[in-house]
């Protein structure tokens, strides 16, 4: 089979690696991709909003199958342009992505349908939304409604942080048409979970569950970010609260959603937030998560084809999906002074080290080839360095180390990544 994947980032790379290991698969194809995909697939320079053409590219070179990894592409309608033209592909149509692509509908969607989930009011108005934060309790937490690159959210411990949040996201629009709506939601405390599970309109299969670290900063300081680094499984994650989430939240949506007209196929990420009156969810993503998926696929052991094929088909009742017993755990190689500002385009040097190794994999997040086929950095996320290990503390040992193996100027990573396994 050819396969065919939309994005370029290490979410994309872990995809791409999964996907090899299928003997199924014969070539893999990645738009845009980045130098580290190379190694396993034909990366071919089209963007990922450039539907007319992926699709043109599908078609022309047999692609079987097309997975599309960002939500951008997603909540544009990537997935009915491809299933107008015939194409067989991955991921949710534009009416079951909105689950990501607006939290209002998310959050409407989940108090209509009994979902565990905060308090919230939605508003269209500043002057609204102001009336509200003047009589609010603090902390409280402001979002933007649209796609804002995971950076749309403010928590407020003050009403002024408040007011001036609502200035930012609704008048000033430091997140674009993402701010033409907002949500004023409850604070909740609590470890936070991702889960993400394969759904196919009906079924829903959850994988193992993770926990990401957002924060630019060690000790969870500094502006939210993609995510600096995550682990799998989380310690916090029980059988218990596993039944809860199936029976509450998992089938839940999945049934809303169709009942909605709108049913929910491909990978939904479930932001789970373990409070003290149990799991409620934080948010939805329509897709899998950056760097979830570079901890959680390497733990998979069903075949990732197979089990993408059953829910495009409809058919994951039929599927058992299986995971390794091994911890895994990643951290993200940045440029300095990510989120905000950062420089790239450095020589990166330790990347033959990973060569042949299984438990050791370096997945490349925002890399280039230079002139002369070097390696270059070109992101503010460069590397997701990942271990897998008996247990975690032996996995964050090990990717550690594997880390200080890999070298580029502005190299910048958290230390602390996994400092939850110490405090369970
Ligand atoms: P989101 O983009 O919705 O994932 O939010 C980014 C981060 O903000 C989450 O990972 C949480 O750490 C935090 N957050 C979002 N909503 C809440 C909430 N209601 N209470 C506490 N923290 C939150
Ligand atoms: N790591 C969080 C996300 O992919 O949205």
């Amino acid at each position: 089979m050819n396969v065919l994947i939309v994005g370029g980032g290490g979410r994309e790379h872990a995809l791409a690696w999964a996907l090899n290991k299928s003997p199924r698969v014969k070539k893999i194809y990645c738009a845009p991709g980045n130098a580290g995909i190379a190694s396993i697939a034909e990366c071919v320079p089209i963007g990922p909003m450039e539907f007319e053409k992926l699709a043109a590219f599908a078609a022309d070179h047999a692609v079987d199958l097309t997975v599309v990894g960002m939500d951008d592409p997603l909540v544009g309608g990537i997935v009915d342009l491809f299933e107008e033209r015939g194409l067989r592909v991955f991921g949710p149509r534009k009416n079951a992505a909105i689950l990501e692509g607006s939290k209002a509908f998310s959050k409407d969607l989940m108090k209509k349908y009994g979902i565990p989930t905060a308090e919230y009011r939605t508003f269209e108005n500043a002057g609204e939304a102001a009336a509200y934060l003047r009589t609010a309790r603090y902390p409280i937490v402001l979002k933007a409604d649209g796609l804002a690159l995971g950076k749309g959210v403010l928590i407020c411990t003050t009403q002024e942080e408040a007011l001036s949040g609502v200035r930012e996201i609704m008048e000033e629009k430091r997140f674009g048409d993402a701010g033409l709506k907002m949500v004023v939601e409850e604070f909740l405390e609590g470890p936070e979970v991702s889960v993400l599970a394969f759904a196919d309109g009906k079924t829903i299969k959850p994988m193992a569950s993770a926990m990401d670290h957002k924060r630019a900063g060690d000790g969870d300081t500094g502006p939210n970010t993609g995510g600096m680094g995550n682990f799998s499984p989380s310690p916090f994650y029980t059988e218990e609260i596993d039944r809860y989430c199936r029976e509450k939240i998992y089938q839940p949506t999945v049934d809303a959603m169709a009942r909605e007209g709108r049913p929910f196929t491909g990978v939904i990420f479930f932001g789970l937030i373990l409070t003290k009156e149990g799991p409620k969810v934080l948010e939805y993503n329509a897709r899998f998560g950056d760097p979830e998926a570079q901890v959680v696929l390497p733990r998979m052991e069903s075949d990732l084809l197979e089990v993408m094929e059953a829910a495009v088909d409809g058919k994951l009742d039929e599927i058992e999906l299986s995971f390794k017993d091994d911890g895994c755990l990643c951290v993200v190689l940045a440029s300095d002074g990510y989120p905000v500002h950062y420089e790239k385009g450095f020589p990166i040097g330790g990347l033959e080290t990973f060569a042949g190794k299984e438990d050791e994999l370096v997945f490349h997040a925002g890399t280039k080839f230079g002139e002369n086929g070097e390696i270059l950095t070109n992101g503010g996320r460069v590397l997701a360095v990942t271990a897998l290990a008996p247990t975690l503390r032996e996995a964050r040992a090990k990717a550690y180390a594997a880390a200080e193996r890999v070298t580029f100027a502005n190299r910048y990573m958290r230390h602390d990544i996994g400092h939850a396994i110490d405090e369970v």
